[in-house]
């Protein structure tokens, strides 16, 4: 049995993974610690809670005496570190956040981490790092790294501090870098569950400047299988890049939103620019593909579809989330414009 602390499981990737791979696996016995910030909802776990092997601990990665209390108490070994502020807008907004939580909280980690000898770390990374690209050409992991947003460079931050603990101390780090997720659980701030809600709403649907700006979509549970693949078998002080080479303009997914929900085009309202907006993101997943053998599973065609019902089904979920803070800082945002 490993017993692995999982940090921000209660969000929307964490939140897949551990749903995902406790059905998957026995030999896992996962703590996951989060803060439960806004971003953050135990509803997400309610198919894990029960289980024999799983704990959830409320808490902060950037506290020191509970992550090595944590490390001590089940004796800790491995990690999987995908807590982190995530919103771009959000760290426009406001970025001291983003560098407490993505940076030193990671900090916090790797330290404590190497103090109790882990026998592997693995950093949740975006693709992000790497810039924007133009109309042509593929991050590799070779790309260097040019992040533009309070956001990117959060996490460009914290990779370059988990190749340094590899390089430095030897520790067994290990990268991931993936492009935009969309799946169930998604915080509705993020494009694709954000549309989708306003869209079954007739609420307007804000565009972002000419709405051409390209990002490489997959499944969050491609997503997670790449990371259970990567911490299993990856090559310390390696970085992988995960992506489903999914690329498309976020009119066209507003588009096919819409269609999918038979809803008018004139809901979409084209508003100022994201400040900084990337314009292009595209993900060379070759390395993971034949080092690994890791793949895609899932069709982005099937998998929009999966994800629009799991938001028709799911309304008590995201009703609660519009009720609350969500509502007042969309609000906020959307007015500014
Ligand atoms: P999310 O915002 O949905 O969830 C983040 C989780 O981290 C929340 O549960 C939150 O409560 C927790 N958290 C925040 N600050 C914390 C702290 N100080 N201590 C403990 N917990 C804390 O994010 P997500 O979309 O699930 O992203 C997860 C990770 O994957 C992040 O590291 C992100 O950078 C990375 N990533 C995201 C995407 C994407 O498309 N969403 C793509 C590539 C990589
Ligand atoms: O590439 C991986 C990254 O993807 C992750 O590291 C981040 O955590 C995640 O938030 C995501 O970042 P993006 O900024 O690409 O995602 P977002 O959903 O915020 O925006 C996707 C695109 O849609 C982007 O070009 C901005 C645009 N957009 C977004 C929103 C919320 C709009 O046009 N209108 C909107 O209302």
């Amino acid at each position: 049995m490993k017993n692995i602390l999982v940090t921000g499981g209660a969000g929307f990737i964490g939140s897949n993974f551990i749903n995902h791979i406790l059905k998957e696996r026995d030999d896992y016995f996962i703590i996951n610690l989060d803060k439960l910030t806004y971003a953050g909802n135990l509803e997400n776990l309610a198919e894990s809670e029960a289980r024999k092997n799983y704990r959830f601990v409320k808490g902060d990665i950037c506290n020191p005496e509970l992550v090595n209390y944590l490390f001590e108490k089940y004796k800790i070994k491995h990690v999987i570190n995908f807590a982190a502020e995530s919103h771009v807008d959000r760290s426009i907004l406001g970025s001291s956040i983003f560098y407490q939580t993505n940076v030193i909280g990671t900090n916090v980690l790797l330290e404590t981490a190497r103090r109790n000898e882990v026998e592997k770390f693995l950093q949740v990374s975006t693709d992000e790092v790497y810039g924007s690209l133009g109309a042509e050409g593929l991050f590799t992991e070779a790309t260097p790294l040019s992040p533009n947003s309070p956001y990117s460079s959060s996490k460009a931050g914290a990779d370059m501090m988990a190749l340094a603990f590899y390089h430095t101390y030897g520790m067994p780090v290990v990268l991931t870098r993936c492009s935009n997720n969309y799946g169930p659980f998604q915080f509705p701030e993020k494009l694709i569950p954000l549309m989708i809600l306003n869209s079954l709403n007739d609420k307007k649907l804000p565009v972002y400047g000419d709405g051409m700006n390209v990002r490489d979509w997959i499944y969050v549970i491609d997503h997670n299988r790449a990371i259970d693949l990567v911490f299993e078998k990856g090559r310390t002080g390696e970085v992988y890049n995960i992506g489903a080479s999914n690329e498309m303009p976020n009119i066209k997914i507003i588009q096919l939103i819409l269609q999918h929900l038979k809803k008018s085009d004139s809901l979409i309202e084209y508003v100022k620019d994201r400040l900084g907006h990337d314009r292009r993101y595209a993900i060379d997943s070759s390395k993971i593909q034949t080092e690994l053998g890791w793949k895609p599973q899932y069709t982005f065609e099937e998998a929009i579809q999966f994800t629009i019902k799991w938001y028709l089904k799911n309304e008590q979920w995201w009703k609660r989330i519009i009720s609350g803070d969500y509502l007042k800082y969309y609000e906020q945002q959307y007015l500014a414009r």
